[in-house]
């Protein structure tokens, strides 16, 4: 049996954090997309680590971890996040494990990210620059090395023949790059990986849920950020939908039970791309100010906004949400009035239905206000104890998106979370 928790809005909801507190119930946590342009924050010890690469089960010595074939893995950033797991006392050797088919990110994927980038100039991505979109470019185009690859005899020559792909494209684009240093720290970071446990994953799972065991697929980015489904072109390269689980893992529809989303009580952006409801005023700088909104990879500002309900109604059917998680409840925990999106005004016509087309068509938000709490929610543990505004907003968001908060965050600590 699979649980699922993914984000419902364009990433950075908190996805680290709830894994992380979910994590003692399960025997497995799996990563089945998306690469170094994740950074999902926890708290261990007090201390605060961000994950880019490795599952955020990791902190728990009983649960498995699993990279799976849907992730683009760049050795480089996995081995310094080894090395930072392994001061926690935390042994990768005993448990993590990476899918043979996972995609490898190489130096020239990250060159050709910056030369695309760079070519698209004001319309740019504003990707995170970590090759994700090159490197699910080499896999879908065949190409690719994968972890699998790296002891077999004929790596070098692969990678060779890559590199050499690369460069042609690279020349094309004008972009020079000495990427020699970068080459050398991922030859090193190979020799570490091929240390580590490399298997093959969709045994490797399925052995795991025929034994009974619990298996979390944690996704990273957000719905909104979906290659097919997401705010087009402004996405990542994945399906980071509950879709990207099967094919990501290699399990059966099947075996998916819950799925988990987790939205923030407003919404925020990083990089390019159509935000609704994205407030370009002192109502969005206090949002990023009190919910400390800056990238976890990139530490670029976050764009904030209200919470926008069509996006979120339209990931829960994307996604078949079974429960909701709602985190940063407690960043509006000062706010005297909050707006909440219930409809797009385009062209002058009402829709609450997310359009195909963003990026060209003006949409003005039509929102539902309420009255702010006012009052400090973060050491609530008990939904008794909820300021009653917070229940109002609450059940008008369950009843509009169709599916119910289940949990609030009110913190970013481990046990800072309440249950409804
Ligand atoms: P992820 O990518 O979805 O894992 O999210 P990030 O880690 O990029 O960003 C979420 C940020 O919010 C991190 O700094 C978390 O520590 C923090 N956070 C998570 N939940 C809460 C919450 O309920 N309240 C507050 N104030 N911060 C939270
Ligand atoms: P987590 O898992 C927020 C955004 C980038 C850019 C677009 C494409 O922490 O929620 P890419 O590097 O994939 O080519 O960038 O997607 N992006 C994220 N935004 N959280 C993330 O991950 C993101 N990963 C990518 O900012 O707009
Ligand atoms: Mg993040």
């Amino acid at each position: 049996m699979v649980d699922v928790i993914l984000g419902l809005q364009w990433g950075d909801e908190g996805k680290g954090k709830i894994v992380d507190y979910f994590a003692p119930i399960y025997d497995v946590v799996a990563r089945f997309q998306g690469g170094p342009n994740a950074g999902h924050t926890l708290y261990v010890d007090g201390k605060k680590v961000v994950l880019h690469q490795i599952p955020s089960g990791i902190f728990h010595q009983h649960t498995t971890n699993i990279i799976g074939n849907g992730v683009v893995l760049d050795p480089v950033t996995l081995k310094r996040e080894c090395d930072i797991v392994a001061s926690f006392g935390i042994d990768v050797r005993k448990n993590l494990f990476i899918s043979e088919r996972t995609n490898i990110i190489v130096p020239t994927h990250r060159a050709l990210d910056k030369a695309s980038e760079l070519q698209k100039g004001e319309s740019k991505i504003g990707s995170t620059l970590k090759g994700i979109g090159p490197a699910y470019m080499d896999k879908t185009g065949r190409n690719a090395v994968r972890a699998g690859d790296l002891i077999d005899k004929h790596f070098t020559t692969q990678y060779i023949k890559l590199r050499l792909k690369h460069q042609k494209l690279l020349d094309n684009f004008h972009f020079i790059e000495d990427i020699s240093a970068w080459e050398e720290e991922f030859f090193e970071a190979i020799e570490f990986l091929k240390t580590l446990n490399i298997v093959n994953g969709e045994y490797f799972i399925n052995n795991k849920i025929s034994e009974g065991k619990k298996v979390l697929a944690e996704g990273a980015q957000g719905s909104m950020l979906d290659i097919d489904f997401g705010t087009f072109p402004f996405v990542t390269s994945s399906n980071t939908i509950s879709a990207g689980v099967c094919k990501g893992l290699g399990v059966s529809q099947k075996q998916i039970n819950e799925v988990l989303g987790v939205t923030k009580a407003y919404c925020t952006r990083v990089g390019g791309g159509p935000f609704p409801t994205e407030l370009e005023d002192s109502t969005g700088e206090e949002l990023r100010k009190i919910g400390s909104e800056f990238g976890a990879t990139t530490g670029r500002p976050r764009r904030c906004g209200w919470i926008d309900l069509v996006a979120l109604k339209y990931a829960c059917m994307i996604n078949g949400v079974t429960q909701v998680v709602m985190t940063k409840a407690d960043v509006l925990d000062s706010f005297k009035e909050l707006n909440v999106c219930t409809a797009y005004g385009i062209n002058g016509k009402e829709t609450a239905e997310v359009p195909f087309q963003m990026t060209r068509v003006n949409i003005d938000p039509v929102y539902k206000s309420f009255k702010g709490w006012n009052a400090d929610t973060t050491k609530i543990s008990d939904a008794a104890n909820l300021p009653a505004n917070m229940s109002t907003y609450i059940t008008f968001i369950n009843e509009f998106i169709g599916a119910p908060v289940k949990y609030v965050s009110n913190g970013p600590g481990r046990e800072q979370i309440v249950r409804l």
